[in-house]
């Protein structure tokens, strides 16, 4: 295991502790770009834990994190962070969140790692090397009939504002008979793809620090990670996601361009 990963795993699991701790303590909570985009006191103890981790091992580093943005430096290495995926439902008390950390270099995401501390599973990946849940290999499921699978999805902050016909997106896709689960965090979504307990996930709206370990674990399962215009998905310039087993990528982003296609036809209606 190289010491990129030992040193995410390391970072994730010190965080899951606090993370787990602080689920039951009388945390502040506040509110972000919206009243529902929050941030509590444990997205920042996490992110400063999990850098100065980091920081430790590789002071030369760049570090890009949620809470606190682009750190520079000269180094080769990037490390995109999500210190608490599923904000809000920590903020309610609801165990499903995660830690995500990944390693990118010239473009390319190298290791990840998304730890889920109330679950204690720990979703580790490698470039070339494939992907694990507790030293379990993962693969992503083979289902070749779309209304047969098993999909996630979720929807950004602004979803009053249906960016990218998001609303519209989910109820076409309901509307096929397909069952859809919307969990909260994109970073376990993918994890959860990758381990073959779902099919496919797609969302808009994210942010590298959502989806870079996830990508490289799906994509390591034997799954693909594409965009909605149906390009390799580059985190650092997409963010729109469809990810999945190979079989049904292309048709989730079918089924989205349907969508979009009435609206442009000027067809659409609700
Ligand atoms: C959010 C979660 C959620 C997704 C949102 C993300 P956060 O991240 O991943 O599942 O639907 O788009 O912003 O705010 O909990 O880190
Ligand atoms: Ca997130
Ligand atoms: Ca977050």
């Amino acid at each position: 295991m190289s010491t990129l990963l030992n040193t995410a795993i390391d970072a994730a699991r010190k965080a899951g502790s606090l993370l787990k701790e602080g689920l039951t303590s009388d945390f502040s909570v506040s509110s972000k770009s919206r009243f529902h985009d929050l941030v509590t006191e444990y997205d920042l103890r996490s992110e400063r834990s999990i850098m100065e981790h980091i920081r430790l091992q590789f002071p030369d580093h760049e570090i890009l994190t949620e809470e606190s943005g682009h750190h520079h430096s000269e180094g080769e290495i990037t490390w995109i962070i999500d210190p608490l995926d599923g904000t809000v439902n920590f903020a309610h008390g609801i165990p499903f969140f995660c830690i995500s950390i990944a390693a990118m270099k010239d473009n390319e995401i190298l290791c990840g790692v998304i730890y889920s501390p109330m679950t204690d599973e720990l979703f580790t990946t490698e470039l070339g090397k494939g992907a694990w849940c507790n030293g379990m290999a993962l693969k992503v499921t083979n289902k070749t009939v779309l209304k047969e699978s098993f999909l996630v999805t979720g929807f950004p902050y602004s979803v009053a504002d249906n960016p990218g016909h998001c609303i519209d997106h989910f109820s076409h896709i309901v509307s096929l008979g397909i069952p859809i689960r919307r969990l909260g965090s994109a970073a376990l979504d993918l994890a959860y793809v990758a381990a073959g307990r779902f099919d496919g996930f797609w969302e808009i709206a994210l942010q590298p620090w959502d989806m870079a370990a996830g990508t490289l674990l799906v994509r390591e399962a034997g799954g693909t990670v594409i965009d909605y215009a149906g390009k390799n998905l580059n985190v650092l310039q997409s963010s729109s996601i469809i990810a999945g087993n190979p079989f049904l990528v292309k048709d989730i982003q079918i089924e989205l361009q349907k969508v979009d296609l009435l609206y442009q036809s000027g067809d659409f209606h609700e």
